[in-house]
């Protein structure tokens, strides 16, 4: 849930600044981009916390929170991929940054932008990066999706578009716009979209998001499918706060567990205080009628606001089920697919962030990737980092 947004970009009226990256220029990445991406390393030489990807420069303008919501995958190739909200000055509209790593996360290098191709809006909200595990239409396996939520400045309009790349991340088009909605201010009765999520299931690819379109109900979640990536069903519902209009359930995230369920994590806000909530079933196109979970750890935490949950086999036949929160720094595991008595929390070096995400390691089931990038406005002072965390030595 988004907390209300200063909007100091034009009022500062500075000149255009390119987006520093760390190592190589955004020119020099995009001439080399026809070149073989050579993966060094799939995973880090050395775990890590905290290591900082990219802080806009102090002086130049960029909107507070200036960056914010980051997300990092790991591609087929092992490459890792980063994204966030990046509030940077405008003119230009705002864009998505596509940052890699070649070296399991200890390095990166901006290699593409994501611009909006189509509103004259921006990309400015809520970016999702996703690797086609098998071919959905025209696009074939392992083409990247990057879903997120384009609005104009003044916030008037929000709306989920999908665009792809087909060359691993450096070059991005426009695919389709999967739903429109109202003011993007998190208030009852305005009727903003918010937080695409994305899953292929019996070769169809869903996303799902936050709803306030329903005259019923404050916020709702929803998700709509496509078997081709260009026409959408109509939305379905997945959370309803039934009899509670105040209620608000947001920011969806799900993983597939090994026993055919899914899980599919969510904020209660409204009525809930933002607690986390999960939903587990077979099919992931009923959430509905799925029971509802608290998450209520071993210490007895109830985590709050922006979930993420990934699941790795790390453990034997159950695996592990790990979720972040944004109220604190630590995670929490279930080792028993989901068990609502089997929550257990440990400490981690990565700090706290609104929405910090996760992802297990391709080729080490005890590495835990996180990524952040600090919290609402009003904080000057955020910056986007990532760290490699061996669970094992954590104690999981
Ligand atoms: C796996 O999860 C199930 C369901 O909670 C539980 O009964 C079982 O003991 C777990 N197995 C292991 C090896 O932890």
């Amino acid at each position: 849930m988004k907390g209300g947004r200063l909007l100091l970009s034009g009022l500062l009226g500075l000149a255009q600044v390119v987006t520093s990256a760390p190592t190589v220029n955004l020119a020099q990445s995009l001439a080399i981009r026809d070149e073989p991406t050579k993966v060094v390393s799939s995973v880090p030489s050395t775990t890590f916390s905290d290591k900082t990807i990219f802080s806009p420069p102090t002086d130049a303008g960029w909107t507070d929170p200036r960056v914010l919501y980051a997300r990092m995958i790991q591609l087929e190739s092992g490459a890792l991929l980063a994204t966030w909200e990046n509030y940077s000055p405008e003119p230009p509209l705002v864009h998505y940054p596509i940052y890699q790593s070649l070296d399991g996360g200890l390095n990166w290098a901006e290699i593409g932008r994501v611009t909006d191709d189509v509103n004259g809006w921006g990309n400015r909200y809520q970016p999702f990066l996703y690797q086609l595990p098998q071919d959905i239409g025209d696009f074939p396996a392992g083409t990247i999706l990057c879903a997120g939520n384009s609005l104009p400045a003044d916030l008037m309009y929000t709306k989920i578009d999908v665009y792809a790349s087909r060359d691993q991340g450096f070059t991005w088009e426009f695919v389709s716009s999967v739903a429109s909605g109202g003011e993007g201010r998190p208030v009852n009765g305005l009727t903003p979209i918010w937080e695409p999520f994305i899953l292929t299931y019996k070769n169809q690819l869903i996303v799902y998001y936050a709803d306030q379109r329903d005259p019923d109900y404050g916020q709702k979640l929803s998700h709509q499918v496509t078997t081709n990536l260009l026409e959408w069903s109509d939305p379905v519902n997945d959370v309803v706060t039934v009899g509670n209009y105040e209620g608000r359930p947001g920011m969806p995230v799900i993983a597939r567990l090994p026993n055919c369920n899914y899980i599919f994590t969510y904020e209660q806000c409204g009525n809930d205080g933002c607690r986390i909530h999960y939903r587990l079933g077979p099919d992931p196109l009923d959430f509905l009628n799925a029971p509802d979970h608290p998450i209520r750890s071993d210490k007895g935490t109830r985590p709050s606001s922006s979930p993420y949950v990934v699941w790795s086999s790390l453990g034997g036949g159950n695996g592990t089920i790990i979720l972040s929160a944004a109220t604190t720094d630590k995670i929490y595991v279930n080792k028993n697919l989901g068990a609502e008595d089997s929550w257990i929390e440990f400490n981690t070096p990565q700090p706290r962030a609104y929405t910090r995400a996760l992802m297990v390691y391709r080729d080490d089931p005890n590495l835990l990737g996180i990524i952040g990038a600090g919290w609402l406005p009003p904080s000057a002072v955020n910056y986007v980092s990532n760290a490699a965390i061996d669970l094992t030595e954590l104690g999981v």
